[in-house]
């Protein structure tokens, strides 16, 4: 039976309450719901010879209290690198000796020892929030697992851990589930393959975070060392009622559960996003689909390596004399376009209102205004940070030509597309939207790829490559686009171009006056997809 208190999480919410949100953002210190804790608890507890368990990073020790509060009889080892915490932890546990807590950092130690379970909640830190050069050089050099730079360190303990897994032992791990559709995830998912423990990968996408202040959505992974089974099932999470669901999977284990995600470990494929194995897919639903790269390129927008110092409004441009010649029209804030259409007028509308809409361009200048300026950059050492510092001279902007249509990073109401009529620059709150120019794609159709990138069936095949961020926030990469899926707009005939066409320029006239235009976008949607559904 469990005790009330390891329920209630008090011990959670109490240290959250008293310690820092900047502490616990430097530690990357968001804890485990008890009900999903909990259930990896019994994932781990399903191998019969469970003796020893690792908990890498232990927290306040939810998985072991939950484990405890099952058995006595097993001996737990765990690794913290917070001495606040870790202090706090060895208080809670000071009457048992079933655990034995070392601050150390998880990934450079124990590399020798073996174990019947694993459990873990890791760290989620971006490649330039750790070491990273030092730590995948360390994964890579013991596990002989190549990874990619941008890893996440979450990814690097699972790895870590698997490689730690005895005979039969269970490993359940509550991860980001960003890794399962981003590029750095590929190797990881490799990895996971040719481990051939993977088991289970539940997809949690709660209506509300499961970490109240992460802004990401879970996935909890299954491994057990063992030959029982060759399968890997996939499992949507919804609601809390759907936890039963994972009750179900661990109480049948290994007999096939009857869920329709279900794959060979074989048949898994690293270089894919995963969301194919467990989310719906949309494409499936359409005829002549190709690649988005067929027909335009998607790049990011410009980064200048400190927005504060390269951007202008009018007043700043008074401010330190620096003449219009060089300054960069650009749109530096998603909001700053706020309709499909982005025109002269907008752009001359928001210089009026003295909206930040340049850039400081002065490469090759002269001018004396100019160069004081950047002598001020430099004294304010812009010229050391990250890009600057990379680039020659450090205050050259990056070359990328104005693109005809943008694209907005982060949506939540699907993907925002801006013919940019001004033929400005942009920063990478848009990414830039560049159609191919060759034979298969005239400049002339650049109006007819974008009536069709408004419409919601562009949206929901893209969609399918998307990343979340939980919360209903999604974010495209690049890539995420230009390895999308897209109608074949090529296939059309001139008839169907001109009625879209003539639909197309109603709706932008609309758009510029202000008025209503979804019927219309509504009419060209219609069209494609009477031509383009199976
Ligand atoms: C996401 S929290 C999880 C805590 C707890 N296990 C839970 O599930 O509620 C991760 C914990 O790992 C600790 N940590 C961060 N980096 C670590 C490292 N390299 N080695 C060991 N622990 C680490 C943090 O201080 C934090 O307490």
């Amino acid at each position: 039976m469990l005790q009330e208190h390891i329920i209630e999480l008090s011990i959670e919410n109490e240290y959250a309450k008293t310690t820092s949100l900047e502490h616990r953002k430097k530690f990357a210190q968001f804890f485990t719901p008890f009900p999903i804790a909990n259930l990896m608890v019994k994932w781990v507890l399903g191998n019969s010879d469970l003796k020893s368990v690792l908990e890498p990073a232990l927290g306040l020790g939810i998985f072991s209290r939950i484990l405890l509060s099952y058995r006595t009889d097993i001996k737990i080892k765990a690794f913290e690198v917070d001495d606040i915490i870790f202090n706090n932890a060895k208080d809670i546990f000071c009457n048992t000796d079933s655990i034995a807590i070392f601050l150390e950092n998880y990934i450079y130690s124990d590399w020798e020892s073996k174990y019947d379970g694993i459990i873990c909640n890791p760290p989620y830190f971006k490649f330039h929030d750790y070491d990273n050069k030092n730590i995948i050089k360390e994964i890579e050099i013991r596990t002989s697992c190549k990874l990619n730079g941008f890893t996440n360190l979450y990814t690097l303990f699972l790895i870590k851990s698997i490689y730690q897994l005895e005979k039969n032992g269970r490993c359940a791990y509550i991860v980001p589930s960003e890794f399962l559709n981003s590029d750095y995830g590929k190797l990881v998912k490799d990895f996971l393959i040719k481990s051939k423990v993977l088991r289970h990968i539940i997809v949690i996408n709660f209506e509300e975070n499961v970490f109240d202040d992460a802004l990401t959505t879970a996935c909890i992974i299954f491994c057990a060392n063992d030959n029982l089974t060759d399968e890997v099932c996939f499992t949507n999470i919804h609601s809390l009622q759907d936890l039963s669901k994972i009750d179900e999977i661990i109480a049948n284990y290994s007999l096939s559960a009857s869920n329709e995600n279900k794959y060979k470990i074989t048949e898994l494929n690293p270089e894919i996003k995963w969301k194919s194995y467990y989310q719906k897919q949309n494409k499936t639903i359409f005829k002549n689909i190709v690649p988005f790269s067929m027909y335009a390129k998607v790049v990011r927008g410009i980064a200048t390596g400190s927005n504060e110092y390269f951007t202008f409004n009018s007043s700043k441009a008074e401010q330190f004399s620096i003449s219009k010649e060089f300054l960069l029209p650009c749109i530096c804030r998603a909001v700053d376009a706020k309709n499909a259409f982005f025109t002269i007028q907008d752009f001359e509308e928001l210089q009026k209102n003295d909206k930040y809409v340049f850039l400081f361009n002065a490469q090759n200048a002269h001018n004396s205004a100019v160069m004081d300026y950047i002598k001020k950059g430099e004294a304010e050492d812009i010229h050391k940070k990250f890009l600057t510092a990379n680039r020659k001279p450090w205050y050259a902007l990056e070359k990328r030509l104005p693109a005809p249509i943008w694209v907005s990073v982060f949506n939540r109401t699907g993907l925002r597309f801006v013919r940019n009529e001004a033929n400005i620059s942009n920063l990478t709150s848009y990414h830039c939207i560049y159609p191919n120019q060759n034979h298969l794609f005239s400049q002339i159709n650049i109006d007819l790829l974008f009536a069709y990138l408004l419409t919601n069936t562009a949206k929901i095949i893209l969609k399918d490559n998307s990343r979340e961020y939980g919360n209903g926030l999604e974010k495209f990469e690049p890539n995420d686009i230009n390895k999308g899926m897209m109608l074949n707009l090529g296939i059309l005939d001139e008839k169907t171009i001109s009625q879209i066409l003539e639909l197309y320029n109603t709706y932008r006239l609309l758009i510029l006056d202000n008025k209503q235009g979804d019927e219309i976008v509504e009419m060209i949607d219609k069209i494609m997809i009477e031509k383009f559904t199976l």
